[in-house]
């Protein structure tokens, strides 16, 4: 099986069928990720190339990293290393990597909708590693991949979706994956930080966080977004995390096994508390992990598209 498309830019764009193709060949990928020595040919000879106008740790690292355990070449440019910093445009810029014979660029950028608009100018194949409030893919798939792995399934999941929504490209990718492969969504969340228009993405919003989380099997929380979001959406940090951040009390809530998830960085004592991360059944370490197995297998599948 292939893609539909050359690219990876959202789940918004692809069916349920692609998406349990990928998270099948993330599965096979985690193999890889449990030896020693971490080390395949699946994509010798190919070049990856991380293009990030943003900061990021995880997301940034785990695409390298999946591009030299299957033997890629790798290379990353930051914005403010490149002459993007001298004001070339971000097409110029993507064709400059196409030109050099770049397989797959990987992008993150502030501005929704970037990497669609590189797409339509390189060949190489372009994976969105999150554009600005729209959607962050690869994210949402190693969520879906640690769901399908804790709980069995993804089909018939209550997933509860709690934080800043407005800002989030987390939320929007999971509120497409999810809805696809069958599971119900849930938004908790501040009025200020809910966008109007998102319950006709098939989803049910609640200002009132407990209602979110009631009999949820996954409660996942969102970063607060500080650096995007406007002044006087909320009041103090205080009274945020005590009405709308999640902590072992809240959690009650929830079914006992509850997953709780967060895509990182947490800001602890914020959106989530210390005691909860520490709980067994919080899994942001292995979502961590899991990032690396779905970025190589939306590398491995999108590289070789050609043949
Ligand atoms: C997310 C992002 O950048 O959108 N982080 C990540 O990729 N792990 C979420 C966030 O920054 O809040």
């Amino acid at each position: 099986m292939k893609l539909s498309g050359k690219d990876l830019l959202g789940l918004k764009e692809l069916s349920a069928e692609e998406i349990r193709y990928i998270l099948y060949q993330a599965e096979i990928m985690k193999q890889i990720l449990v030896q020693d020595a971490k080390k395949t040919p699946h994509l010798q000879g190919r070049t990856v190339v991380t293009l990030f106008y943003e900061n990021s740790t995880r997301t940034r690292l785990s695409f390298e990293l999946a591009s030299k355990y299957m033997s890629a070449n790798a290379a990353n440019i930051t914005a403010s290393g490149s002459s993007v910093a001298k004001g070339e445009s971000l097409i110029d810029t993507a064709r400059t990597l196409d030109v050099m014979g770049t397989d797959v660029i990987v992008i993150r950028h502030q501005m929704s909708g970037a990497p669609h608009l590189i797409a339509q100018h390189v060949k190489a194949a372009v994976v969105n590693a999150g554009d600005g409030m729209n959607e962050h893919p690869t994210q949402a798939l190693l969520d879906m991949l640690t769901m399908k792995e804790k709980k069995g399934r993804i089909e018939g999941l209550k997933v509860a979706i709690v934080g800043d929504v407005a800002h989030s490209r987390v939320a929007r990718s999971n509120i497409y994956g999810l809805n696809k492969m069958g599971a119900e969504v849930v938004l908790g969340g501040p009025a200020t930080l809910m966008p109007r228009d998102i319950e006709s993405l098939g989803v049910t919003a609640y200002e009132d966080v407990d209602k979110a989380i009631k009999g949820a099997d996954v409660v996942m929380c969102l970063r607060l977004q500080k650096e995007r979001q406007q002044s006087g959406l909320l009041p103090s940090m205080r009274e945020y995390s005590k009405f709308f951040g999640v902590d072992t009390k809240r959690l009650r809530l929830a079914k006992e096994d509850a997953l709780i998830m967060h895509p990182g960085p947490v800001n602890r004592g914020i959106e989530l508390c210390t005691d909860a991360i520490n709980l067994d059944r919080a899994v942001i370490d292995e979502q961590v992990t899991n990032g690396v197995a779905v970025r190589m297998a939306v590398l491995n599948i999108l590289a070789k598209r050609g043949n």
